[in-house]
């Protein structure tokens, strides 16, 4: 029988937690029993099975709520914008939004995404070492900021980058102790001086669409000029700001990473980076991706989605249960804590054969929550952006694979580093070649 760490007397599993997250959560690697664990006084379970999880996600959802953790540590920063707010809120917030992310909208994204990438792209030259994480960070805010709010951030991208990279530490240290919510620790300072920076940001890109009347039908005009349709009032200051910082960071910071860990992988395996790259030949040609593009770029599809399995962005999700629930014929009740981790089903053996060896193929079958896979969540709180996000690295990906050789530099060691999202530490170091281009390429 195998034996995980035992509680502390007074701190239950916390500090282990703290200390090394992925290390803790992975004892249970091989476990599909519900896991007690205790933080705290705080009675928590891990949920280690996917018909548990698509029970919590998307069944029982109407009896959960996200979790204090997130929200507490998040207040400054996300405030109660859709990834933080419950219900009443969250449902009336979800349908203002959710316009800006259906299928036709985001279409008229993919001209920006493929504009943008090819910014990058002359930036690289014919041949360049870089840090590609940071590039993919730049590329996807530069992109979110422009189809979101209309917004043209390039200058500023560096100074927003590092204010959001601070703000993510002094949340991750409020998460990991819950002291340093209650103290000013050098990391509170500094996010709370970079704070200024994005709020300057956020409130400036709205006061200056307010001065201007337009409506452009981006998602900030959608959220600017929505009205109560009992009230016919709109929505307060504080509130619009806290959706449009949330979907700022929220829509570009998981998507680099999932385009950071791709990179990673196919470096490190020419032979699969060369199928996306005769993917790209194929269904490109010398012309410039399109949205009527994507649905082609099959095997690129199952490159992004075997990334996200090996390294999800999202790595671990929680709730807090509202109201008792009964999953996998456990009583649990309400003041208790749910967990689930993408990364722990993503490497489950009971769902993945050879779960450690990236091997795009597999998804040839898609797969869904039952079947150990979420990186995008499920049910009402399923990620708003996940098509958008999709569509978004295929093209970029593609693009790059049309344009340039992508080459491993030796000697790297790179460990996944979960802050709120799994980010590659120290960065990942690549060497970019342009290819032999026939001179009409688009
Ligand atoms: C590869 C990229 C992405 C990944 C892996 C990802 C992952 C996730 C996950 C797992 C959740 C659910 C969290 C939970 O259940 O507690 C979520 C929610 C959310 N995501 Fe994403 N996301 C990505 C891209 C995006 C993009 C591009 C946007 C916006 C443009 C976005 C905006 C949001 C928002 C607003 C929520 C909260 C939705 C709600 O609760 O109604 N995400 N995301």
């Amino acid at each position: 029988m195998t034996t995980y760490s035992k509680p502390e007397f007074l701190f239950g599993h916390l500090r282990h937690f703290r200390r090394d997250q992925i290390g803790f959560l992975s004892q249970f690697a091989d476990a599909t029993e519900i896991v007690p664990l205790r933080f705290l006084n705080k009675q928590a379970y891990l949920l280690r099975d996917g018909e548990h999880i698509h029970e919590a996600l998307v069944k029982q959802s109407g009896k959960l709520h996200k979790s204090p953790a997130l929200k507490n540590s998040t207040k400054n920063s996300l405030g109660d914008g859709l990834l933080t707010s419950d219900d009443p809120l969250h449902k009336q917030q979800r349908k203002l939004a959710q316009p800006a992310f259906h299928a036709r909208q985001i279409a008229n994204y993919a001209d920006t995404i493929v504009a943008f990438t090819d910014r990058y792209l002359a930036r690289w030259g014919a041949e360049t070492t870089l840090e590609i994480h940071e590039q993919m960070m730049l590329l996807t805010m530069e992109i979110i900021a422009k189809v979101l709010f209309d917004a043209d951030v390039a200058g500023d991208a560096h100074a927003f980058g590092n204010a959001i990279t601070t703000s993510i530490n002094a949340t991750m240290q409020r998460i990991n102790s819950p002291l340093a919510r209650f103290a000013l620790t050098p990391k509170q300072r500094q996010a709370m001086r970079d704070g200024k920076i994005l709020d300057d940001l956020i409130y400036g890109l709205i006061a200056e669409r307010q001065a201007s009347g337009n409506n452009n039908g981006d998602l900030l005009s959608m959220l600017l000029f929505a009205r109560d349709e009992e009230t016919g009032e709109g929505m307060d200051i504080k509130q619009l700001r806290d959706e449009c910082m949330t979907l700022f960071i929220a829509g570009h910071e998981t998507t680099a990473n999932a385009l950071s860990w791709a990179f990673y992988l196919l470096a490190q395996h020419p032979e699969e980076w060369r199928k996306v790259q005769a993917e790209a030949d194929r269904v490109l040609g010398q012309t410039r991706p399109t949205f009527e593009h994507v649905k082609a770029l099959t095997y690129t599809d199952w490159v992004v989605k075997e990334s996200m399995r090996l390294f999800p962005p999202a790595y671990v999700t929680s709730r807090l249960i509202r109201e008792d629930v009964q999953i996998g014929g456990k009583k649990m009740k309400a003041g208790e804590v749910l967990i689930m981790s993408q990364y722990l089903m993503h490497h489950h053996p009971a769902y993945w054969e050879q779960p450690e060896q990236f091997n795009p193929q597999r998804f040839a079958t898609d797969r869904t929550i039952k079947e150990g896979y979420f990186p995008f969540g499920g049910g009402v709180r399923v990620c708003i952006g996940n098509h958008f996000a999709m569509m978004e690295a295929i093209l970029i990906l593609a693009r790059i694979a049309q344009r340039v050789d992508v080459e491993w530099i030796p000697n790297q060691h790179i460990t996944a580093h979960p802050a709120i999202t799994l980010r590659p530490e120290p960065g990942i170091q690549l060497r970019l070649v342009a290819r032999q281009l026939l001179p009409t390429l688009a």
